[in-house]
């Protein structure tokens, strides 16, 4: 998937540079800086993350801002004066000039709102984790594949753009630990909570309330889903089944893009999980899960681990602390070790004969160009190649797997999956997983 995309880049670059003129889609009549050529956004989520996003977007029309909190519409409106406003992200998008949406709810909206907007011919930007279901991932992953052509997406994976990770990619591909065999990705982060916080008080006035549960089980408010800072307040709920995945859809999604990024993945032929006892109300802090990946063109099949809230996969030397990486990844190949953060990153030639001559050095010339800014290179998709590096082709798959995997950890067995199909073929309990059901009046495919 991925070397297809920077392939195809590099040969538009270079191609357009030869014959002296800039291609352009079809369908748009200025170069992608001409003033008229300005994306009609709209943001759905418009406080915390999407203080992120402002940046990217102040060179294009804000059209309509949507929050479920008034006060916090205030705030992108005050940025963003022209743009119509919603408490309701339905009505947003019957809006008719929209062409983009970046969206930035909880995450339990995330696959209804990308896959509304995407059935409406919209661009999305949405932030991770696409669902929080398999059954979501795969319906996101879905419509976009079906509009691939006439669409741009992006999932909110922002760090995919340090330099480090394609450096990590290169180092994997061009052999450097030999034929590659295991790949390990953790995250450290710990919070823990017993349950549903019980009913306190009212929701004040701006806070529409029954909107934010939106189309999941109803639970009473408490002003705790709501106690973050902008931009952390994710982290007030998304440990509840019902509102997100925990640790594998937060710090999960970026981590996981690590391995994800270099090794060409097609979605697993099975999930195993282990942790902490189930809770039914609140997902595992402690969770290893692992993976079987078929083979494809360059390198033979490999297996996919995911640890968090301390399960660690183990050291391949004693002087190498891997609980000092708070998210990392480590790669195993027949020849050695590649240990990296998102930022840095180590090799350790492993065995007598790992004298590196196997490793396939490449020229200055062959380094995989830099991605330069993750929001903009979607925006510029959006009115240009309709190419992005994490499109929800890429980030659905990612994310299918890493929910497959706490549906393996709740049924306690090793799970035969079907990828095409999107089933397991070994467990009726985890079928009945892959799913949740919303409350009524609530359409995943709208
Ligand atoms: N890419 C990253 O590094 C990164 C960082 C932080 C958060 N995130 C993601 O961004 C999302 C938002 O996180 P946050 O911490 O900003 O959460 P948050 O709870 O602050 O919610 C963000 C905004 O969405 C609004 N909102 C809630 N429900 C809505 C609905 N149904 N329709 C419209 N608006 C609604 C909230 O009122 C708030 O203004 C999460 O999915 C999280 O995973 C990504």
């Amino acid at each position: 998937m991925k070397n297809k995309i920077v392939e195809r880049r590099e040969f538009l670059k270079s191609a357009a540079a030869g014959m002296g003129f800039f291609i352009l889609p079809s369908g748009s009549l200025l170069g992608a800086n001409a003033p008229s050529n300005k994306l009609n956004v709209a943001m759905i989520g418009t406080w915390g993350r999407a203080d992120a996003h402002f940046g990217a977007i102040s060179s294009e029309n804000v059209v309509a801002l949507c929050d479920v909190n008034e006060e916090h519409i205030a705030h992108a409106a005050n940025k963003f004066p022209k743009a119509k406003t919603y408490i309701d992200w339905r009505k947003c998008l019957e809006q008719k000039d929209i062409d983009a949406v970046i969206c930035c709810t909880p995450d339990h909206t995330h696959a209804f709102i990308a896959n509304w907007a995407m059935n409406r011919d919209m661009h999305v930007y949405c932030e991770k984790p696409l669902g929080n279901t398999v059954e979501e991932a795969r319906i996101v992953r879905a419509a976009y594949l079906k509009k691939r052509n006439k669409l741009a997406t992006q999932t909110g994976t922002q760090r995919h753009a340090k330099p480090n990770f394609e450096r990590v990619r290169e180092l994997v591909r061009d052999g450097a630990i030999g034929e590659l065999t295991d790949c390990y990705a953790w995250g450290d982060r710990q919070i823990r909570r017993k349950g549903y916080p019980a009913a306190q008080g009212d929701p004040p006035k701006h806070l529409h309330y029954d909107l934010w549960i939106g189309p999941s089980p109803f639970h009473p408010y408490n002003p705790e889903y709501f106690a973050g800072g902008p931009g952390m307040n994710c982290l007030s709920w998304n440990m509840y089944w019902d509102f997100g995945s925990g640790q594998v859809g937060d710090m999960g999604s970026h981590t996981i893009d690590l391995v994800w990024n270099a090794i060409d993945a097609d979605l697993p032929t099975t999930a195993e999980g282990e942790g902490q006892e189930f809770n039914p109300e609140v997902t595992p802090v402690e969770l290893h899960t692992s993976f079987d990946i078929p083979k494809n063109d360059w390198r033979g099949p490999v297996r996919v681990h995911w640890y968090q809230g301390g399960m660690m996969p183990r050291s391949p030397r004693g002087y190498v602390d891997l609980n000092k990486i708070g998210h990392g990844a480590m790669f195993k190949g027949t020849k050695g070790y590649v240990i990296c953060d998102f930022d840095s990153r180590i090799l350790i030639p492993f065995g007598d004969d790992a004298d590196l001559t196997y490793h396939n050095r490449r020229s200055k010339d062959k380094i995989i160009p830099p991605l330069g800014h993750f929001q903009r290179e979607w925006v510029d998709a959006c009115k240009g190649d309709l190419k992005t590096h994490c499109d929800f082709d890429y980030g659905g798959s990612a994310i299918e797997m890493m929910l497959l995997g706490l549906v393996a950890y709740r049924v306690g067995k090793k799970l035969d999956y079907d990828p095409a199909a999107g089933r397991v073929k070994n467990s009726d309990e985890a079928n009945a997983l892959l799913s949740r059901e919303y409350r009524p009046g609530w359409t995943l495919n709208g």
